[in-house]
């Protein structure tokens, strides 16, 4: 490898439409032409690196293609004033990792849009411990708590294991809310209790108790990752006034609703969506996590892992067996 090279995971579509996944050598050159040249020193694995590594369309149309919708690393090449070179900066989201080369690769060349500097209270392998998960979970909370005051109230959290579920339990137990973590593995009660959530319950457990078209009100906010049978009980077991931030659907994108909760329950249900936020409202969520939202003990939600070692965590989380987050770390050792 000379100094114009560098390492990338590279997914490639051949003639008959398979999709072939390797680790290669690509030029710096080669990245597209953007405003800033950044050394990324870590990213992170999310459910959209997944299905972009599978082939998926609905995340990546072009190949051949280097995922990763997060990044954190130092500029190394800077065309506009806002970012100097040696700048610790943040990249997630917008079309990092879709159609443009991410963050498994050890450089990417973005727009200055999709940039924030990394808040002085977050080192860098935080801050893609927490990632676009993280970054989503927040993204929930700070749309519930505008209005409401979440102390002491009862929060439910679905797809608990996962990266968006363990960032979302960890921070609402840290706003002293009541949390319920929802998950299949009931194996990882210990885990889940561990990290902050006060009861755990078993996606039967749920589906079993819950009754349509109106189940007993249970919980005042919900985060959802699931979607399909899960969010369609949430639905009806919210309390009066109830907030369900929806954000995702690794279950099922389609669920059944009837128009009781909203009309008698005056509940709320909310699209959350982290990748086109504005950069503002993103920094404005980064800062938070590096102050008044500063986690304890994070690394307990992670394994790092070299780039050799990436694609193996990447089957995990497409069969839905990955818990909490999985960090990439570019260069020889970690
Ligand atoms: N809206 C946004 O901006 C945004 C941002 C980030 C992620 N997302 C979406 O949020 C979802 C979760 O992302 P993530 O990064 O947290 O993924 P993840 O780390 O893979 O976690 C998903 C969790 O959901 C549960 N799960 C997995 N497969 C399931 C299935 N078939 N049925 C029911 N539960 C299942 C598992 O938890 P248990 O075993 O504990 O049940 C799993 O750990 C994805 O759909 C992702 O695309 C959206």
């Amino acid at each position: 490898m000379n100094k114009n090279t560098f390492r990338a995971v590279v997914i490639e579509k051949n003639t008959t439409g398979a999709f072939s996944q390797s680790i290669k050598q690509k030029k710096i050159v080669d990245l597209p032409i953007n405003d800033l040249l950044i050394k990324v020193s870590y990213s992170s694995l999310n459910y959209k690196d997944a299905l972009s590594f599978s082939g998926n369309r609905g995340v990546s149309k072009n190949y051949p293609h280097t995922p990763g919708i997060d990044a954190v690393g130092i500029v190394k090449k800077s065309s506009v004033s806002q970012f100097n070179v040696g700048d610790k900066v943040i990249v997630s989201g917008y079309d990092l990792g879709m159609n443009t080369a991410g963050g498994f690769g050890e450089y990417i060349r973005v727009p200055k849009e999709w940039v924030c500097h990394l808040p002085t209270g977050l080192q860098s392998l935080e801050s893609m411990i927490i990632g676009t998960a993280g970054l989503t979970a927040g993204l929930c909370i700070e749309m519930i708590i505008k209005k409401n005051d979440i102390s002491g109230k009862k929060v439910v959290v679905s797809g608990a294991t996962g990266g968006v579920g363990t960032i979302a339990i960890k921070l609402l137990n840290m706003m002293g809310a009541d949390v319920t973590a929802i998950t299949r593995s009931i194996d990882s009660k210990e885990y889940l209790m561990m990290i902050g959530a006060n009861e755990v319950i078993s996606v039967s457990e749920l589906l079993n108790s819950t009754k349509k078209p109106l189940s007993r009100s249970t919980w005042s906010f919900a985060i959802d990752v699931v979607g399909g049978s899960i969010l369609s009980a949430l639905i009806v077991s919210m309390k009066y006034g109830g907030i369900i931030a929806c954000c995702g659907n690794v279950s099922n994108p389609n669920f059944d609703a009837n128009v009781y909760p909203f009309i008698l329950r005056a509940n709320q249900l909310v699209g959350i969506d982290s990748a086109e936020t504005s950069i503002d409202k993103k920094s404005k969520i980064w800062n938070l996590f590096g102050s008044d939202w500063k986690l304890n003990d994070l690394e307990l939600l992670h394994k790092t892992v070299l780039i050799d070692e990436l694609f193996p965590e990447i089957e995990k989380m497409l069969e839905g067996e990955q818990i909490g987050r999985i960090v990439l770390k570019h260069g020889k050792s970690k």
